[in-house]
Parts: C-alpha cells; structure tokens; sequence
C-alpha cells in the first residue's frame, strides 16, 4: 500500500512513526520541513515531496492538517477515484470531506494519540476501519465508532487522561518532599497506575480489588469523593 501525508505536523509525524517500520512506501508532505525531514532521515521508505506530488504517489492520503486549514490546502489538489483518504482531523465531518475530496473516497476519521509512535495507544475510528486495523490494528487496540455525536463524546471523554496526570503529577511532587529521589518516586507512580489501568480487566474490578477496608487507597479514594472529585467530573464534562 502507497500511503502518502499531507499536513506532517505533530499527529501526522507520529502516525507515521508508527507504520513506517512496516516498510509501506510512504510519501511526506514537506511543510514542516523540520518534521518531515526527520522522518526521511529516519526511515529509508519515507520520502518528502510536495502536496501534489504526495497525492499522485499515493493509493491512500491521510490528512493531518489543522482543520481550519483544509479546506484551502485541499482545494489546490487533484485527486484520484482508485483513492481512499483518511482524516486525522477531528473535523470537517466525512460526508464534507467526501466533497473536497472527490472523486476520491473519504473512508474514515480516524483519531490517534501520539503514543501510536511507540505503540499500545488507542486509536478512534468513525468510517471504514480496514485501513487503520491493517495499518496499525496489530500494535494498537482500535476503538470502531457508531456516529459522529459518539466521536464528539469520546473526544469530550478522553480529557480525563489530563486531570488524571495532574493527579499523578501531584503525588509524585508530595512524594518527592518525603523520598530522596523525586524522579524515581514519580517514574514508580507512573508505571503503577499505568500498569494497573491496563492489566485490569476493567475499571469497576480495579476499584473492587483497591478497597481493602481502612487501606490507604481506600481511605484517599473516600476522602476525594467527599470532597465532590466525582461532581466536578461530570460538571467538567457536560461544559465541554
Ligand atoms: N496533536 C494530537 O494529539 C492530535 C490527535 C488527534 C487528532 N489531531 C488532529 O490532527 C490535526 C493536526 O494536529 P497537530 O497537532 O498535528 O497540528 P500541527 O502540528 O500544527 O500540524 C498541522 C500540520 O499541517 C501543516 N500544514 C498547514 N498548511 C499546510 C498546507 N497547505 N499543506 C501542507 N501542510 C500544511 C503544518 O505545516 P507548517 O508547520 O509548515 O505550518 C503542520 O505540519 C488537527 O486537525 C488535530 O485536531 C491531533
């Protein structure tokens, strides 16, 4: 599969990062001459070219461009009806890009997180998911979506992974005041509730099994709830 990137900004760079080891030939879009080029410098199957250039090398084109900008980025360019595209953006919607596209097929919305560089990070899809399950599906879990008020939803949702490091981030700062080692005190935090999050089989177990009467996890856990940590939540989200 010829895949081709225009918009090789900070998303596109880590998609890209994620499937080049693959070996796909795999075509850049200069802009970001910094990013692009570091990608080419990296891995002998990636290439940078203008947009045009990318679009004609290309049977699939992933659009990683700021969606204020795609509309006049992609009206300059011609594409093919052998084409699929696949935004990253978290919009124009697809039945839009379906327009700006043509006659090229606008197949999917899909939304990565930068940890798709690496690996083991969740990827959001709206559309068909075969192009993003055969290119990333066996090193990330991907998440199909129903409809576009879903994907609002998640995108909405997924704004906990910030609180939640700030959580971390700030026992890891009253750790630091207790142990000599504050680095290794937040490494420890991060790779606990990591791991934890991860390995249980979901949420509701994962508290089950941190409720040990009296116990510290037990006892923080209380004292936050009291405190409304829950009713801030669902208010933070609703304003969303
Ligand atoms: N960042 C994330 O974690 C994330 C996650 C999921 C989805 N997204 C979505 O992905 C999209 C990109 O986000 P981002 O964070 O990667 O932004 P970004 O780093 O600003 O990337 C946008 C890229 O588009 C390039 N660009 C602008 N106009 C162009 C043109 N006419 N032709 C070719 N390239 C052009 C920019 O190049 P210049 O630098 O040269 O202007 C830049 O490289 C957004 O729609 C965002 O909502 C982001």
């Amino acid at each position: 599969m010829r895949i081709g990137i225009i918009g090789t900004g900070t998303i596109a760079a880590a998609v890209v990062e994620g499937m080049a080891v693959d070996g796909h030939p795999i075509t850049v879009s200069r802009r970001s001459d910094t990013k692009s080029a570091a990608l080419a410098r990296k891995f002998s199957n990636v290439t940078v070219a203008d947009n045009q250039e990318v679009v004609d090398a290309s049977d699939v084109v992933f659009l990683g461009l700021i969606a204020e900008q795609a509309a006049s980025a992609i009206e300059k360019l011609k594409f093919r009806q052998d084409q699929k595209v696949v935004s990253l953006m978290s919009g124009p919607s697809l039945s839009e890009l379906e327009d700006m596209v043509a006659p090229a097929s606008a197949v999917a919305n899909m939304i990565p997180f930068p940890g798709i560089a690496v690996g083991g990070s969740p990827i959001l899809v709206l559309g068909d998911t075969s192009i993003v399950t055969d290119l990333f599906g066996a090193r990330n879990p991907v998440f199909h979506l129903n409809s576009a008020a879903e994907l609002s939803a998640y995108l909405a949702a997924q704004a906990v992974l910030s609180p939640t490091v700030l959580m971390v981030r700030g026992a890891g700062d009253w750790l630091g005041q207790q142990v000599q080692d504050a680095e290794r005190g937040e490494a420890f935090l991060r790779a606990l509730v990591g791991s934890s999050l991860t390995s249980a089989p979901d949420c509701r177990h994962l508290l089950q099994s941190l409720d040990t009467p009296g116990g510290y996890n037990q006892r923080l856990r209380k004292h936050m709830e009291s405190q409304g940590i829950l009713e801030q939540l669902n208010d933070g989200l609703s304003d969303l």
